[in-house]
């Protein structure tokens, strides 16, 4: 049994049918989301007994996403969950999980919002996708354009993005447009610009994203039972953190958890706006104009998403902080060297902000973390960052052995 998607404005409520070609509201522009009708009645229906028997992609929670004739898939998600002791000891917490998305297909979390956003667009008989990003969300992009036969268009700051990224958006086979300054002017560039009946924005503004996306909360309940946890996000556009809360909320609307994780959303010193507002107070984002940080991934100064993002911290009685870049880099040297698991700046933060927030005494000690690892080291190698881990002068293997046995 799979249910009966519609799309709802998120403010002022206004309903759409699945299959409109729509982004924003019709009545007052805001964003909408997709929900599902008769999710109540599948209480009982689903849970581990169902979904546990099926491969372990994001797809074996089929009954709660939409439902295409033609899937397109690379097996994304059921991404491991790591215990992490030496992490748990740096952050300084008693337990602390990594969910490691860089070991999607394309090496970010985005694999999952695209395997439905492009399954949509093949429904919609779009022929061509587009969308602005940092780099994972045009990588991601292009791959399953590719794998769906579609053509794709990014549009990145000409500078500032990952190598990695550009490298693997290119070999999909990507056209590449660029804007002058930063993923905002990006974003907006992809939202002013008229586009033809053939052309489908995959950007997180497209709600069909949110849905792929929200599968990681599926999978964390399944791997973890106990929810009460804190569950530490890197929030660039805010999109993600807001599909981790669609997904816990369906699983509580579906009977299958009591507790719900207290989400913390963690943002770069020099890209803080959603911080900023949640610590002011504000219901209102106050965008950051030339946002910077090592983090490319996520700096970003006028998140789209702002207002799920608010209302699914606020729900979840969560946290916001925000961290330095010679933090996050700390965090990724732990994550790598001592527990064994490579992510990019913009991932690390997510274990930055536990170790900010355990410090000032805001998480207890004893208290469970999860941290999202959202994409892999090698999406970004760039030299700044691998000059900072401390790449050693050119030595001799004499020269390294005497030096690790004598110290
Ligand atoms: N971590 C990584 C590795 C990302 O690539 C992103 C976003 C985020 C965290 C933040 O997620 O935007 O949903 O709050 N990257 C986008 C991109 C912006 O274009 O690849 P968010």
């Amino acid at each position: 049994m799979s249910l009966k998607p519609f799309l709802a404005c998120i403010q002022c409520g206004k309903t759409y049918q699945a299959d409109e070609n729509i982004y924003l509201c019709g009545v007052c522009g805001s964003l909408l989301e997709v929900r599902l009708e008769g999710l109540e009645e599948l209480a009982g229906r689903v849970g581990r007994d169902v979904w546990g028997g099926r491969d372990r992609t994001m797809w074996r929670y089929r009954e709660v996403l939409p439902n295409f004739s033609h899937v397109i898939s690379l097996r994304e998600g059921g991404t491991p969950l790591y215990e992490a002791a030496a992490a748990a000891r740096w952050a300084g917490v008693r337990k602390l999980f990594v969910k490691y998305e860089g070991l999607n297909p394309t090496g970010s979390f985005k694999d999952r919002g695209m395997s439905v956003g492009v399954s949509k667009a093949v429904q919609l008989r779009k022929k061509i996708v587009v969308c602005a990003s940092t780099g994972n969300t045009a990588s991601s992009m292009a791959a399953y354009a590719a794998a769906a036969g579609l053509k794709a268009v990014v549009v990145v700051p000409r500078s500032g993005v990952a190598v990695g990224k550009l490298f693997q958006t290119i070999l999909h086979g990507a056209e590449v447009a660029e804007v002058s300054e930063g993923f905002d002017k990006a974003l907006q560039a992809v939202i002013n610009t008229p586009m033809g009946a053939d052309t489908y924005i995959l950007n997180s503004v497209n709600p069909w994203r949110i849905e792929g996306q929200k599968t990681a909360a599926y999978e964390l309940w399944d791997d973890l039972r106990d929810l009460d946890i804190y569950l530490s996000i890197p929030v660039g556009n805010c999109g993600n953190i807001s599909a981790y809360w669609k997904g816990f909320k369906e699983l509580q609307t579906l009977g299958l958890t009591d507790s719900l994780p207290r989400l913390v959303a963690v943002q770069a010193e020099g890209a803080s706006p959603f911080v900023d507002m949640v610590l002011s107070g504000s219901d209102t984002l106050k965008p950051m104009e030339k946002p910077s940080t090592i983090a490319s991934a996520i700096r970003i100064g006028r998140p789209v998403n702002w207002r799920k993002a608010l209302r699914a911290v606020r729900e979840s009685e969560g946290l916001a902080e925000k961290v330095g870049d010679s933090l996050i880099l700390e965090a990724q040297k732990v994550l790598a060297s001592l527990v064994g698991v490579g992510v990019e700046p913009a991932s690390a933060a997510s274990l930055a902000g536990v170790k900010k927030l355990v410090e000032k005494g805001v998480i207890d000690r004893d208290a469970t973390v999860v941290c999202v690892a959202t994409g892999h080291a090698l999406k970004d190698p760039n030299p700044e960052i691998l000059t900072h881990q401390m790449r050693q002068p050119s030595r001799s293997i004499e020269d390294v052995l005497k030096s690790l046995l004598s110290s």
